[in-house]
Order: structure tokens, then C-alpha cells, then sequence
């Protein structure tokens, strides 16, 4: 009987350590009797400490001693710990896809854990309802590992307050005032909250996340007005949505500085809103951000003088009356006249007047587009442009100059020479056709592109890119 027990115990025993030399657990509830082997580097399991543990901060510390990486799950759930440091070798924490990657929730006495070797983790983290844990030493780890992927509210300090789903009346109603960043995304569909509830947003200066805005009441989207810096996460399509608001006017995001996406296609989208204006830095923002498109297919119009945030830093109207120290201009440049056609002998040049030239070759930045068609120009330079943003509707006569057409020059028989020398940014396409005996090789095409951002086509006599074709 006694041998039997004994072959029993032995069998257990050699199939405890196969198990253990494998590191490989399913559920371990962990106990002060808990023993890892000590060559086990990656535990694979769902380890889990709890109200029943009665184990130590620095018993898990020696447990946990020599874990640099788990497949699977650490729960620290209802325990009375007031630190768990023993997390700080942990590199790696995988999650499964039933449950958080590290989820610590009801310690009430929890006051600090340790994060410092964590680098990866594709699962989710959940810290939540700890009273007296404060997270401020770990905020940028979690940050760095985990991005939006979490759910952390209910501690002494959260590194952040959260939004999951729409913010709507009245589900939102206990959103706390006084956030700096928000995890999560900005989400409207119809009515907008409250106002008093609207302007808790107010304090917000980073949001991780994206903004949705549709169909809403709201006249502005003032409530985030000290909104710095945006960025979406990698599910974001748009990062700014903006769509068939009927009152909207305008945005004033008149702290915005930096608009980025972990999604490398998301976009910007702002359609359908009757009576929204954008301020041309805002689209300068964006043209410069690394967010894809703007607006591929509607239109937008630039805001009257009296409704942009730094009115004096711009020029419009008649080029004739512009200051000669403006070098931002907000407007369409255009010559032409309706006897341009494609093939057909010209009988009337379009005028492009000298002390028109000298005005628009001062401009650094133009938001609208820069045509010229007809003329007996041999030479188009500017010298000093340096950015151009095309987002409106524009029409030469009562063809529509194509949306995104930042430049065209067409049918100017005598051009020889095009030159923008420190132009880096064309939102977007330029379109040279049929412009006398201007060169269209592949040296151009080389000269005209290189350093350029947002240039999406170049057309040389084509509709298409000449890129496409070096
Ligand atoms: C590791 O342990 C598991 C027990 O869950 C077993 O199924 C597996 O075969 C073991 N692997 C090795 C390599 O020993
Ligand atoms: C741990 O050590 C034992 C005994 O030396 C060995 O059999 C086992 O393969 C080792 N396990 C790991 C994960 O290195
Ligand atoms: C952590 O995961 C990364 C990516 O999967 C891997 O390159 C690294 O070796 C892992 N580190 C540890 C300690 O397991
Ligand atoms: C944590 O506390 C909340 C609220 O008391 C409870 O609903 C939840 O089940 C608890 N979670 C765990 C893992 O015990
Ligand atoms: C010639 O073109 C100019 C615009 O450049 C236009 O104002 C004028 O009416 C045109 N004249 C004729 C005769 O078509
Ligand atoms: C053509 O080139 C000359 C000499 O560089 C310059 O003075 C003139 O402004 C240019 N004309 C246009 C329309 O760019
Ligand atoms: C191109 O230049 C040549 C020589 O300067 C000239 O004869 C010809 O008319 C020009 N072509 C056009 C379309 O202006």
C-alpha cells in the first residue's frame, strides 16, 4: 500500500516537474506555497492572486524573482497588498483573448505597483477601483505599452480620465471636470450633452483618440479649445470626422499643434456642414501632420478675415490693394479667359498685369490656387512660395478647377521656364498642359517633384503623374 503511495507520489512528483520545467500552468491560484522553477523565464498560464493568497509583496517578489515574460494573464484581484513591485522584471505580458493581459482590481490598500521593465504587450490592461494607488510613476509605461488599449478609472490617480463609447446625455453624465489627457474617443451622434456637461471637455489638452461629430446641434466645437494634441489609434479610419452638423460654423480648435494617427491611412474628413468655415491654419496643421487626406472629395471654404484666430497674419482680395509685406494669402489667384481652349489658336491673351507679379511672388503660403492660363508669360517663378493649400471649390469661368488642383498652367505658348525653388508643401496636385515649348522629361518632372510633400500628382500633359513613369 505504502509502495503504491510512494509510485503515486513519484509519478506526481515527475509530473509536477515535467509540467514546471516547461513553465507551462493553466489557472494558478498563487499561494504562499507557490514555486516557480527558477529557470523559468516565461510562465505560460493565468496566475491569479487574490483574498485567499495570503502571500507578500515580498514573498511574490521572491517568486516572481526571476520572470521576465508571461504568456497569459496576471489578475491581482480583492487582496489587502500595499505594493506590488514584485511585477518589476516583467517585460513582456501577452494577455489571452478572453481576458486583460494584467488586470488588478479592488486592493484597497494597493498604494503602488511596479512597472519599470514592461515593453510589450498586445493584450489589454485593467486597473480599476484600487482607492488609494497612484499610477503617476507608471503613466508613461503604460502609455507607451498599452496606448488606448485600457481601462483604468477608480484610483488614486489614473493617468488620465477615459471615454468608452459615445459621449452622449445621459450616459456621460459623470464624466469628472478638471481632465487634462482623455483615453478614448470623442464620439457624437445627434445631440450634443449639455452644455455645463459639454465644458468638462474644456481642460482637455491631449486626446488619445479620434473625434467623431455628426449630425449634432452645435454651433462650435469651442468646448475643446485647449486642445493641443490629438492622436488616434490604430483602428482609427478618420481622426477627425465632421460631418452634416447644421449649425456648425466653425471648429475653434485654437490651441491645436499636432494632429497624428497610429493608423498610417486614417484621414480627416469634413462634409455636409452648410455653415461651417475652417481657419486656414487649421489646414495648414493638417497638411503638415502625417494624416493622409484631407477632404479627398468635398470642398471646404476658407473663413472670412473676421472669423480666424489670428486675423493680421493674412492677405486677401484684389491682389492690386494687397499689402507689400503680406506673405500669406488667403484666395484664389487666377488668370485666364474663356477664349482658352486646348488646341484651337488664341485671339486674346489673358492679362497678367507686372505689378501684379511683384504682389504674388512676395507670398510664402497661399491657402486657394494659383492658375494661369493663356498668357504670353515665358517665364513663371516664385520665389518665395513655400506652401499652398487648395480645399475649396474654384471655378475658372464655369469649369470647376478639380478639387486639390493647387496650380495649373495651361496653354501659355511661350513658357520656357517654371520655377518654385523653395516650395515644400502642395496640397495637392500642380497641372502644366500644352504650355508652349516648356520641357516635360523626366528631368522636369525630377526638378518640379523632388522635396515636395503632398504633391499627389504632378501632371505633365497627362492626367497622370509623370512619377510613374521614372
Ligand atoms: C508542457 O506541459 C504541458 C502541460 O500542460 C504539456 O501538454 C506539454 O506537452 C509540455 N511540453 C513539453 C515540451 O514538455
Ligand atoms: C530548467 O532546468 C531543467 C533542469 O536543468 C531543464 O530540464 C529544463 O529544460 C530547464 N527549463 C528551461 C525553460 O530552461
Ligand atoms: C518580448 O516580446 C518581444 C516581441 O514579441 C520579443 O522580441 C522579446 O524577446 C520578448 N522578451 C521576453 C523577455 O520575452
Ligand atoms: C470588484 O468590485 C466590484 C464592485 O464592488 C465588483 O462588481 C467586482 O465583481 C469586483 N471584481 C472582482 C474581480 O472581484
Ligand atoms: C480678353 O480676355 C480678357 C481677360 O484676360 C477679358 O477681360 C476680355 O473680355 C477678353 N476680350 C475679348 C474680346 O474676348
Ligand atoms: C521671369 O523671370 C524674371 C527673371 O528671373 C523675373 O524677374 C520675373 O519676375 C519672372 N516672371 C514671372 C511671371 O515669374
Ligand atoms: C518653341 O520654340 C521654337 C523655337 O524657339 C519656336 O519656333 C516654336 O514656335 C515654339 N513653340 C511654341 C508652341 O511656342
Amino acid at each position: 500500500m505504502t509502495q503504491v503511495t510512494l509510485i503515486l507520489l513519484g509519478f506526481l512528483y515527475l509530473f509536477r516537474s515535467v509540467l514546471s520545467q516547461n513553465c507551462t500552468f493553466n489557472v494558478h491560484y498563487v499561494t504562499k506555497t507557490s514555486s516557480f522553477p527558477t529557470n523559468c523565464s516565461q510562465l505560460i498560464g493565468r496566475f491569479r492572486i487574490d483574498e485567499n493568497s495570503e502571500i507578500s509583496n515580498d514573498q511574490l517578489v521572491a517568486l516572481f524573482k526571476n520572470v521576465h515574460s508571461i504568456r497569459g494573464v496576471l489578475q491581482i484581484w480583492n487582496t489587502q497588498l500595499t505594493s506590488a513591485t514584485f511585477m518589476r522584471n516583467i517585460q513582456n505580458i501577452t494577455g489571452d483573448p478572453l481576458d486583460k493581459g494584467i488586470s488588478i482590481l479592488n486592493n484597497t490598500r494597493l498604494a503602488s505597483i511596479s512597472l519599470t521593465s514592461l515593453k510589450y504587450s498586445n493584450g489589454k490592461v485593467e486597473i480599476q477601483n484600487n482607492p488609494v494607488l497612484n499610477l503617476q510613476k507608471s503613466c508613461s509605461v503604460i502609455h507607451d505599452v498599452y496606448f488606448n488599449r485600457r481601462s483604468i478609472t477608480g484610483n488614486l490617480f489614473d493617468c488620465g480620465c477615459e471615454i468608452t463609447g459615445y459621449f452622449q446625455w445621459p450616459k456621460i453624465k459623470n464624466f469628472p471636470e478638471n481632465c487634462i489627457v482623455v483615453y478614448g474617443n470623442i464620439i457624437m451622434d445627434g445631440v450634443a450633452p449639455p452644455y455645463n456637461v459639454l465644458y468638462r471637455l474644456a481642460t482637455v489638452t491631449k486626446l488619445y483618440g479620434f473625434i467623431s461629430i455628426q449630425r449634432t446641434n452645435l454651433e462650435t466645437l469651442g468646448f475643446l479649445q485647449n486642445l493641443e494634441d490629438i492622436e488616434s489609434g490604430v483602428e482609427a479610419q478618420n481622426t477627425i470626422e465632421i460631418e452634416s452638423n447644421e449649425y456648425l460654423g466653425r471648429l475653434d480648435l485654437i490651441r491645436l499643434r499636432s494632429v497624428k494617427s497610429r493608423n498610417s491611412d486614417s484621414d480627416v474628413r469634413i462634409t455636409s456642414n452648410e455653415e461651417l468655415c475652417i481657419d486656414p491654419s487649421f489646414i495648414q496643421l493638417l497638411a503638415q501632420s502625417n494624416i493622409r487626406y484631407i477632404n479627398q472629395y468635398s470642398p471646404l471654404s476658407y473663413c472670412e478675415l473676421d472669423k480666424i484666430n489670428n486675423p493680421s497674419t493674412y492677405c486677401t482680395g484684389k491682389l492690386s490693394t494687397i499689402n507689400e509685406r503680406c506673405t500669406r494669402y488667403i484666395g484664389d489667384i487666377i488668370y485666364s479667359n474663356p477664349d482658352i481652349w486646348d488646341y484651337s489658336d488664341i485671339n486674346n491673351y489673358t492679362k497678367v498685369p507686372q505689378n501684379e507679379i511683384k504682389k504674388f511672388q512676395q507670398f510664402e503660403i497661399i491657402f486657394g490656387s494659383f492658375v494661369i492660363e493663356g498668357s504670353t508669360l515665358t517665364n513663371i517663378s516664385m520665389p518665395n512660395l513655400r506652401e499652398i493649400y487648395q480645399v475649396s471649390a474654384v471655378y475658372i469661368g464655369t469649369s470647376p478647377l478639380g478639387l486639390g488642383v493647387a496650380m495649373k498652367f495651361r496653354r501659355n505658348d511661350f513658357l520656357k521656364e517654371v520655377s518654385f525653388p523653395n516650395l515644400k508643401i502642395s496640397h495637392n496636385s500642380i497641372l502644366l498642359y500644352r504650355n508652349g515649348n516648356l520641357s516635360t522629361d523626366a528631368d522636369f518632372c525630377k526638378k518640379m517633384t523632388d522635396g515636395r510633400k503632398r504633391m499627389t500628382l504632378l501632371g505633365l500633359d497627362s492626367e497622370y503623374d509623370c512619377r510613374a513613369y521614372l
